[in-house]
């Protein structure tokens, strides 16, 4: 056979295409293990900074340990979830929000008429977490997501230990626009939520992300988020998805415990 026979060209090239599929293959088994781990400590890094614990050049899983307790939280009893019903699907440290919202023991499907932030099913549990100084709550960290434009988002919202103020808020995973929806990722943006009013004296949900920007000389403006310019369903997922959470349907019963004296467990 000559060296420019077809057969050889295309046995070169299988060897090529095997060589290089083995190698790609190889590659992502490989680094699979460390995505999983930069994708945890991303998770953690947006815990921090929704509880304004984050600092650039800080060892992340060190502050988060020191600093944070993670606990499971039924969001229909708002009570701490015992221990004794974790297993090998549902545990704090392996604990998945889009897992188990479609497992079908522990989650729940929500009904169109309250389902605001587009999610379809929730889970049954929560995994919240304290930020707490000498035992006492300073903040709580709540998972949220909800739907956008062209995504679901899953973010944190952190609220203060007078149960009604934000302490900030982060997002860790969307697929919004870069430069319009993807700007729930600008710093400035994000800051903007910090020492705004989420709940009132009563604590009904106050809390809103305004289709333009707040006018901060009328009366309101504690209790408003501008919108994103140009991108009005993102912005509108994330005051949906952020009502979603804060209030009856989510966090809501947790919250009222906290505010009455405490869960079985925390306080
Ligand atoms: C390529 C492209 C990407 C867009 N991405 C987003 C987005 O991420 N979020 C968003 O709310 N709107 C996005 N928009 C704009 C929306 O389609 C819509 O025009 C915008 O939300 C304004 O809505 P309104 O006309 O009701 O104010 C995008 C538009 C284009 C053409």
């Amino acid at each position: 056979m000559s060296d420019d026979s077809i057969g050889k060209t295309l046995g070169v090239a299988l060897a090529v295409c095997i060589v290089c599929s083995v190698l790609v293959s190889t590659a992502a088994v490989k680094l699979s293990s460390i995505q999983e781990h930069n994708k945890k400590v991303d998770k953690i890094k947006n815990i921090l900074q929704a509880g304004a614990l984050y600092q650039d050049g800080m060892d992340v899983v060190k502050t988060y340990e020191e600093k944070i307790e993670p606990v499971m939280i039924d969001l229909e009893t708002g009570e701490q979830v015992a221990e004794d019903i974790f297993n090998e699907e549902l545990s704090i440290e392996t604990f998945d929000i889009k897992t188990i919202s479609e497992h079908a023991e522990y989650s729940v499907r929500i009904s169109q008429k309250n389902d605001i932030a587009g999610i379809k099913r929730r889970p049954k549990y929560m995994v919240i977490y304290f930020v707490k100084t000498a035992g006492e709550i300073e903040k709580i960290i709540f998972p949220i997501y909800g739907k956008g434009l062209w995504s679901t988002l899953y973010g944190f919202v952190a609220i203060s230990n007078d149960f009604k103020t934000v302490e900030g808020l982060t997002f860790y995973e969307h697929g919004e626009t870069p430069g319009l929806g993807g700007e729930v990722d600008n710093p400035k943006w994000k800051a903007s939520w910090k020492g705004k009013q989420a709940f009132d004296k009563n604590y009904e949900l106050i809390l809103t992300v305004l289709k333009g920007a707040v006018d901060p000389s009328k009366p309101g403006a504690e209790h408003q988020i501008d919108g994103l310019a140009g991108s009005t369903i993102t912005t509108r997922g994330v005051d949906n998805l952020v009502k979603y959470w804060l209030q009856d349907q989510g966090y809501g019963a947790f919250l009222a415990k906290l505010r009455s004296g405490g869960t079985n467990e925390q306080i």
